[in-house]
């Protein structure tokens, strides 16, 4: 299964792409996790990609698809990936086509998920992550037993540097500019798929799972 999951920040896309990992034991590949790591690591190519997301911008076309075109040729995306993030502009797109042709592996499916604005700002500002396993959290819609700290490993939860309000809006102008013009590029090509980002974490699943075995 390659997939690829499509939407604006807050739309649910790590959530789920965590949840079908699990089930079909395939690796999600989330430029955005591969981003914060090498910033966190202070590589090259983190101190380069920084700038642009404290911004709430685009990191360059060319890093990201690097990222990419190395990352999907690794054993454990022989049986399947999804790509949570990625691609974000038509650009990108292009060239993760290019790729997976030049790999004799096309993508499956691409699934869009809607979610109202407002709500994507209430998800954004309420997310928190653990500091020490990386486990998502949100304080109202997946909160932990204890508040602050993580059920799993006891971490302290923390808020993404991005995810203060006034970087999230410019998130989303983003992703309408530069991103949204993907919806109608895969709907083009017939691989597109539209779920409803505002149901809850399960049913959305379930709508994803749907669709999947029709693949
Ligand atoms: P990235 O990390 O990809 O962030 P994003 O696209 O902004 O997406 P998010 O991680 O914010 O949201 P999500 O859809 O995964 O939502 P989540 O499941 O966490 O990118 C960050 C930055 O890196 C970019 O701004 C850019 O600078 C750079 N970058 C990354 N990729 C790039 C690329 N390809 N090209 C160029 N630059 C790139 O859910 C959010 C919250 O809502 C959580 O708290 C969750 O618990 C909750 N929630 C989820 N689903 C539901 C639900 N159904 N109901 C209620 N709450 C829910
Ligand atoms: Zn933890």
């Amino acid at each position: 299964m390659k997939l690829i999951l499509l939407g604006p920040p807050g739309a649910g896309k790590g959530t789920q792409a965590k949840m079908l990992m699990d089930r079909y034991g395939i690796p999600q590949i989330s430029t955005g996790d591969i981003l914060r790591a090498a910033v966190k690591a202070g590589t090259p190519m983190g101190l380069r990609a920084k700038s642009f997301m404290d911004a709430g911008g685009l990191v360059p076309d060319e890093v990201v698809v690097g990222i990419v075109r190395e990352r999907i040729q690794e054993d454990d995306c022989k049986a399947g990936f999804i790509l949570d993030g990625f691609p974000r502009t038509v650009p990108q797109a292009d060239a993760l086509a290019e790729a997976l042709t030049a790999l004799g592996r096309p993508l499956d499916a691409v699934v869009s998920l809607a979610v109202d604005v407002e709500a994507l700002v209430e998800r954004l500002t309420g997310r928190r992550t653990c500091r020490d396993c990386g486990l998502g959290y949100h304080v109202t819609f997946a909160a932990p037993k204890a508040a602050g700290i993580c059920d799993a490993c006891g971490g302290e939860l923390v808020q993404r540097d991005d995810d203060r309000e006034e970087t999230i809006r410019r998130r989303l102008d983003v992703y309408n500019e530069q991103t949204s013009p993907l919806i109608d590029y895969y709907r083009k090509s017939g691989l597109l798929s539209e779920v409803d980002g505002m149901l809850s974490m399960d049913a959305v699943q379930d709508e994803i799972l749907a669709i999947l075995r029709k693949e």
